[in-house]
């Protein structure tokens, strides 16, 4: 990637929460390429392993790897704890780990609301939190940097625990602005918007229905979906020490898809019940098998 000094992360120390697959993996790397020492934390072991390998390209202790799951908050500070102990402190954090599927708000149960948002917005409290009271007590900067979505501003149906979740982290960004600014901590959040990777492509169409969803390049004013370097280049750009004075801001990176039409899943309004019924089975059969690949059981 061409723009930034190959240095320009150099003494940083970044944590990315969902590291093991999709965006989080896809960043890891250029933030490597930067000079940045990069932790990544997910579920999988296995993929923590492959990510890991991937964005260090064979460069000793460039990228490290912890299984946890940030919706325990204990298990977060642990593991922040450790990072502290091991390597010494974090110097940024990507609130990254998600999950998501597509499905009508009525067929969700109080578990399935809770498996989205206890990830999306619990999870990124935990870290964020963690990662701050050791920052103000040791009198360090810090920048927190969360993944959100357009639907921050517009909600979006058929994904509402999605939508109040990433809204909420977006609440957590302006109004930690404030209050941690005295301690040279700064908060601020990207919104992309469809940046294919495969997991949640598999989540959010499951079936060639689903392809009016406005997931779909012609529905983007741009023509085409966002790609992870210019996603990697935007991290870049906020993580370094180039803009400071920048916090409290959540920024859009759609190609102007939320400029030029209804919210992302608006289309889906369409589908019959036949419909959503062959999509929850795609959505769970993708579920089992990243199960499996977990080594848990299938739901
Ligand atoms: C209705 C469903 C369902 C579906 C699962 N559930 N899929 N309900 N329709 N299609 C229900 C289950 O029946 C269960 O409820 C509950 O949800 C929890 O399911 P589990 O599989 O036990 O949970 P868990 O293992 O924690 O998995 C969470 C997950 C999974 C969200 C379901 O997909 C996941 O781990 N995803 C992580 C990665 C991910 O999704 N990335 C995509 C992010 S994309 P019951 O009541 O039966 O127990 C994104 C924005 C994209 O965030 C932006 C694009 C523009």
């Amino acid at each position: 990637m061409a723009g930034f000094a190959p240095d320009i992360l150099a003494g940083k120390r970044i944590l990315i929460t969902g590291g093991g697959t999709g965006l989080g993996r896809g960043v890891a790397k250029h933030l490597v390429d930067h000079g940045a020492e990069v932790h990544l934390w997910g579920r999988r072991p296995h993929a923590l392993e492959e990510s890991a390998a991937h964005a260090s390209g064979g460069r000793v202790g460039a990228v490290r790897w912890q299984s946890v799951d940030v919706r325990d908050a204990d298990a977060v500070d642990a593991a922040i704890q450790r990072i502290w102990d091991e390597h010494g402190p974090l110097t940024s954090l990507v609130n990254n780990a998600a999950g998501n599927f597509i499905a009508p708000i009525e067929s969700l149960s109080a578990n399935a609301f809770s498996s989205i948002t206890s990830t999306v917005m619990n999870g990124s409290f935990h870290t964020t939190l963690s990662a701050g009271k050791r920052w103000i007590a040791e009198g360090l900067p810090g920048a927190v940097l969360s993944t959100l979505t357009t639907w921050v501003w517009s909600g979006s149906a058929f994904v509402v625990p999605s939508a109040m979740a990433k809204a909420a982290v977006n609440a957590m960004t302006m109004s930690l602005a404030v209050e941690w600014a005295r301690h040279g901590i700064r908060l601020n959040a990207l919104a992309p918007g469809p940046i294919p990777t495969d997991y949640a492509w598999e989540m959010l169409n499951p079936s060639d229905k689903s392809a009016v969803g406005a997931t779909q390049p012609d529905q983007i004013p741009a023509g085409r979906v966002g790609t992870v370097e210019e996603l990697a280049s935007l991290t870049i750009f906020v993580l370094s020490d180039l803009c400071d004075y920048l916090t409290g801001e959540t920024i859009a990176m759609d190609g102007a898809q939320r400029l030029a039409g209804p919210n992302t899943f608006a289309g889906l309004t369409s589908l019959s019940d036949e419909d959503w019924a062959d999509i929850r089975e795609k959505v769970r059969s993708s579920t089992a098998a990243s199960k499996a690949q977990r080594g848990e059981g299938a739901a």
